[in-house]
């Protein structure tokens, strides 16, 4: 009798333990440094609504914006611990990853709008750039736009001359260095979340950013004036850990994979929007004073900044260079 007892009792505690860990949720921490309020920031907010809703709560996505988790320099070896499963870095911060072919990205003008960089994101070299991810433990997903960026200091930049002596804060890339040595700056490599507090101390003169980074960022507080050069652009890459991914039940990672999908036409739809809304904050804010181009001066910039390509080729490789040229029949 008791005995029985015993066993019905050890029977029902075993039952409840296991449902209890069948309902525990697979946990997703997607970091990233940029604010809520920005298309990476909107769209992972969009992938963790689709992932949980589609998972029928089996997932839960938990999203760390603004470096509160890991800052650059961090967040990819958290990556590859396992300490986060998501990230969505962008494509200039591949390089201390050993995987510096991503900056071919970084070209200076190498892109006109963002139909050009889809061509390159959704063409060879974007798969190509993934599985070289592979070996780093890592899963390419997606990626995602923000926009074209423009240099910004506290001295109107009207000419590359401009730039001459001026420190301006970078991304950890090799190829944003020679960028600003081509126009005869002095390029540091700093993290995102240090980069307000660099500017209004005077650490670094000016930097490079999409005005949704500029506005969100508060740098206009500290910066007088953003000149529009479109001469790059930030694009990102949604990366997991491959382990991890390889590890989730087929129809949850299915599942995950059109969350994805779904998210990222979603991200891609505002960014456009979301610059050109970043834009007109910084113009009402009245705080820094916008500089356009003549498409005389415009050529000047171009000109002082593509000799960039040449000199890279050694790092990116010529053939990488070559593809996305003729994708998106970009004239040297
Ligand atoms: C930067 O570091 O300037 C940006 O790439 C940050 C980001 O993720 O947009």
């Amino acid at each position: 009798m008791k005995s029985s007892f015993c066993v019905a009792l050890f029977a029902s505690a075993l039952l409840a333990f296991g449902s209890a860990c069948a309902q525990q949720p697979i946990v997703i921490k997607f970091s990233h440094v940029v604010a809520l309020d920005t298309p990476k920031g909107k769209g992972a907010e969009q992938f963790k609504k689709l992932a949980e809703e589609r998972t029928k709560g089996r997932v839960k996505v938990e999203v760390y914006p603004n470096s509160q988790l890991y800052k650059d320099g961090e967040e990819m070896e958290a990556l590859q611990l396992g300490s986060v499963q998501m990230l969505a870095p962008s494509v200039a911060k591949f390089g201390p990853l050993g995987v510096r072919e991503f900056e071919v990205f970084d070209l200076p003008y190498i892109f006109d709008s963002y139909a050009d960089l889809h061509k390159v994101t959704e063409g060879s070299v974007g798969k190509l750039l993934f599985q070289k991810l592979e070996s780093k433990g890592i899963v390419g997903l997606a990626y995602w736009d923000n926009g074209f960026k423009d240099f910004s200091a506290n001295k109107a930049l009207k000419l590359p001359a401009d730039v001459k002596g001026l420190k301006l804060r970078i991304q950890s890339s090799n190829v944003l260095e020679a960028e600003i040595r081509a126009l005869g700056g002095i390029p540091q490599k700093m993290a995102f979340s240090e980069v307000y507090q660099a500017l209004q101390t005077g650490v670094v003169d000016g930097t490079e950013n999409p005005p949704s980074n500029f506005y969100t960022q508060k740098m206009h507080e500290v910066q007088k004036y953003l000149t529009m050069t479109d001469h790059g652009v930030i694009e990102y890459a949604v990366i997991v850990n491959k382990k991890f991914w390889d590890g989730l039940p087929a129809d949850i990672r299915t599942s995950l994979e059109g969350a994805m999908k779904d998210a990222t036409k979603y991200a891609n739809d505002i960014a456009k929007k979301e610059n050109e809304d970043a834009l007109e904050g910084v113009k009402k804010s009245g705080k820094t004073q916008l500089i356009t181009l003549s498409p005389e001066d415009k050529a000047a910039w171009k000109k002082a900044l593509v000799v960039v390509h040449r000199e890279q080729e050694g790092r990116i490789g010529k053939d990488i260079i070559q593809t996305v040229y003729k994708e998106t029949g970009f004239k040297p």
